[in-house]
């Protein structure tokens, strides 16, 4: 089949494109036949070699996580999928597993679920991590009808979900975005939008009761600076260690951070589909490369600023 995979980490041309083995069926999997594979900046982290740790360094790698595609072989054990269901999910990028950048993936069936009709491939395939994780977010800072919330890298893969999301719960939604992109943040729905450096800052005393910073590294000042007391921020990139500096910051200033880590309970996934399904949430494909070009599109997702998200059609 073909796939592009890494040959190596780090270097400029270390993905490449070409044959490798299709995989064989296993109880409990899906062997499926990928029609789309979104971008997430997980992916290129993974590309430049920052997760080796955790991925090892057995190459040729394939990765890539959000997909969407045809169930091809239904593994032993397996009930509720069969041949020529359209399914969708997302491949955790920290195990060691076979990713989706390929012509066919072997599928674990807890990262999968039947695509509703209404989705095509490449919006499926553009959902499940950054989505997820902007649903969470807003869970975890529990916004809700009336709730002032910033939403910080607002026109991302993350940012540009959440924007919809908050505005759909009934929030009034401000937003931080490069000045390139504020009609954009507009258009998503954000009541207010501002530049995260440069001109047109948020202006000074203007403090939020949620903060879900969708690019994730706001300064500890700044969270101080913007967030009420007793408000909640939350951050993808929330680790291990994160967790000190959230006691100090409780204890200090009385405010509380938390992670917005995707989370993908079936009930997640659900919520999701029905806000897609009622108009309130649009994914915004910024553009799509062939399975041929994945390095391009790759490059495009982490150099290029994306608006919403960069897809790879198989
Ligand atoms: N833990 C998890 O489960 C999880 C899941 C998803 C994502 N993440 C992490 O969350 C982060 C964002 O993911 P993503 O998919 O939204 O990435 P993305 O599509 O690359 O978007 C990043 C956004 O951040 C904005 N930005 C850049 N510099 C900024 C700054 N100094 N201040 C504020 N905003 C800034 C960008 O705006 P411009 O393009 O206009 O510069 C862009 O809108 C990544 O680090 C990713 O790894 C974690």
């Amino acid at each position: 089949m073909k796939a592009a995979y890494l040959k190596s980490y780090g270097r400029k041309d270390s993905m490449q494109y070409g044959e490798l083995p299709e995989p064989l069926v296993k109880p409990g999997t899906l062997l499926v036949k990928i029609k789309a594979v979104s971008v997430n900046p997980v992916d290129w982290k993974i590309k430049k070699g920052l997760l080796k740790i955790i991925k090892g360094s057995r190459f040729p790698m394939v990765i890539g996580s959000d997909f969407a595609g045809i169930v091809e072989d239904v593994g032993p054990g397996v009930e509720g999928f069969k041949k020529g269901s359209n399914v969708y999910g997302a491949i955790s990028a920290f195990s060691k597993k076979q990713g989706a950048l390929s012509e066919f993936a072997l599928v674990d069936l807890k990262y999968v679920r039947k695509m509703p009709g209404f989705l095509s491939f490449t919006q499926a395939a553009s959902l499940p991590v950054a989505a997820l994780t902007a649903l969470n977010g807003l869970r975890r800072t529990h916004v809700t009808k009336g709730t002032r919330v910033l939403i910080n890298g607002a026109t991302g893969g993350v940012g540009h979900f959440g924007v919809q999301m908050a505005k759909a719960k009934g929030a009034h939604v401000t937003a931080t975005c490069s000045s390139a992109n504020f009609a954009l943040a507009k258009d998503l729905g954000a009541d207010e939008v501002y530049s995260y450096k440069g001109d047109k800052l948020i202006p000074e005393g203007t403090q939020f009761d949620a903060i879900l910073d969708a690019w994730g590294m706001m300064a500890y000042k700044e969270i101080y600076r913007l967030l009420k007391k007793k408000g909640i921020y939350a951050s993808p990139l929330y680790m291990p260690w994160t967790v000190f500096a959230a006691i100090y910051v409780r204890l200090r200033y009385g405010r509380k951070m938390t992670s917005s880590n995707m989370r993908a309970r079936p009930e997640d996934y659900k919520e999701l589909e029905s806000l897609i399904e009622s108009g309130k949430l649009s994914p915004l494909i910024e553009s799509t490369f062939p399975l041929e070009q994945a390095a391009e599109a790759f490059d495009k997702a982490q150099y290029g600023h994306p608006k919403g998200k960069v897809v790879i059609e198989v």
